[in-house]
């Protein structure tokens, strides 16, 4: 593969194949048109200049980290100090910048001595660039080695995401809880699976305690969301109002008979399922039927819908689902007797 330039990221290890769907489709949201490529089952590379690494990084809720890769090989070839660097990966580095570090992120269990090829990356940075000096406190520019069991990829690092960045937000942490209240990676995770651009506007027509509008919101859509119970609409307001009361509205009715036509291009969303007490006596099957037919007039164009199902209950989704075409679907392990799946279609 000719690397030098081509980006990299690192998704998550919760569920590799579902964060290279988001950060596809992330891309897709930017305007750019390069297809997500894996190095390994944590590493993507795709054709993204990086002035985007920052905006990707915000916006991805699993992907961690990117940067341009400056080499890419075989962890046998690095253990015996071989690290090719692509040529030309100085005109990489900005005349300007003097001072660099070097970090080393080891992915799932690789079997390497990390401050050892830390310090003989820096070497051979040292050795082709004589004018850096290595930066402990304050780099220029960061110099990432990412090892995975069988292959390394090096690269400058561009963006990585803030530790707590979901921290503030936590379902735990918000001031109105209900039991089946979304992480709001998942929930992030939902908008990104939805949404065509980045001025989408995203319903949500099962909305609980609003944890997929937040997130919409936080990225800048301006997002609607339905909730047919009252005091879970008031508590839902207040889980809002410290991080985008601007732009997210709520409003009380039913999912089976939306008060909207053509409003929306994007719907993220999470139904009631199961023993919920929130299904108010609906079987979801027959919820979902009632939804999907009121929902395609709540839509307009091209919209694409994400939802999480229990994956049981994907066959009853694809059956009620007759103006939807399925487009993906992936599966979240939850505990032993819950997994969910994540099931995006579009408007046929
Ligand atoms: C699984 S919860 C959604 C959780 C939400 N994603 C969150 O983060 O809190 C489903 C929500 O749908 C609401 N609901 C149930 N039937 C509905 C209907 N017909 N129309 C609108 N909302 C409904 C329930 O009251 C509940 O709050």
């Amino acid at each position: 593969m000719d690397v030098l330039g081509r980006s990299f990221f690192l998704l998550s290890g919760e569920n590799p194949r579902l964060s290279a769907a988001e950060l596809q489709q992330v891309l897709n949201i930017l305007n750019n048109t390069s297809s997500v490529e894996l190095i390994n089952s944590r590493i993507a590379s795709a054709d993204v200049p990086q002035r985007l690494h920052g905006e990707i990084i915000e916006r991805a809720a699993l992907t961690k980290m990117a940067g341009l890769i400056i080499a890419a090989g075989s962890v046998e070839r690095l253990k015996k100090d071989e690290i090719e660097l692509a040529p030309g990966w100085e005109n990489l580095v900005p005349e300007d910048v003097k001072g660099f570090g070097v970090d080393v992120v080891k992915i799932s269990g690789a079997s390497v001595n990390s401050l050892e090829v830390e310090k003989r990356f820096a070497e051979h940075i040292l050795s082709c660039l004589p004018r850096l000096k290595v930066s402990l406190e304050k780099p220029d520019i960061v110099f990432m080695l990412l090892i995975s069991p069988t292959t390394y990829v090096a690269g400058i690092l561009g963006a990585t995401k803030p530790k707590h960045f979901f921290q503030p937000r936590r379902a735990g942490r918000k001031p109105f809880r209900i039991p089946s209240a979304l992480q709001p990676k998942l929930a992030r995770c939902l908008v990104n699976l939805a949404v065509s651009s980045r001025d989408s506007r995203v319903l949500d027509p099962f909305a609980g305690s609003g944890a997929i509008l937040v997130e919409a919101g936080l990225m800048g859509h301006e997002a609607v969301g339905l909730e047919l119970k009252t005091w879970i609409s008031n508590g839902m307001a207040l889980n809002i109002r410290p991080f985008c009361p601007s732009v997210c509205h709520i409003v009380q009715g039913d999912a089976k008979r939306p008060p909207f036509t053509s409003a929306f291009d994007a719907i993220a969303t999470d139904p009631p399922y199961g023993r919920s007490a929130t299904l108010g006596g609906h079987a979801l099957k027959g919820l979902l039927k009632k939804f999907f037919e009121a929902v395609s007039g709540a839509a307009r164009g091209k919209a694409r819908i994400a939802m999480i199902v229990p994956r049981e209950e994907y066959e009853n989704l694809l059956e009620a689902a007759v103006e939807f075409k399925p487009l993906q679907h992936h599966d979240v392990y939850v505990h032993k007797s819950l997994t969910r799946r994540v099931v995006v279609l579009g408007l046929e």
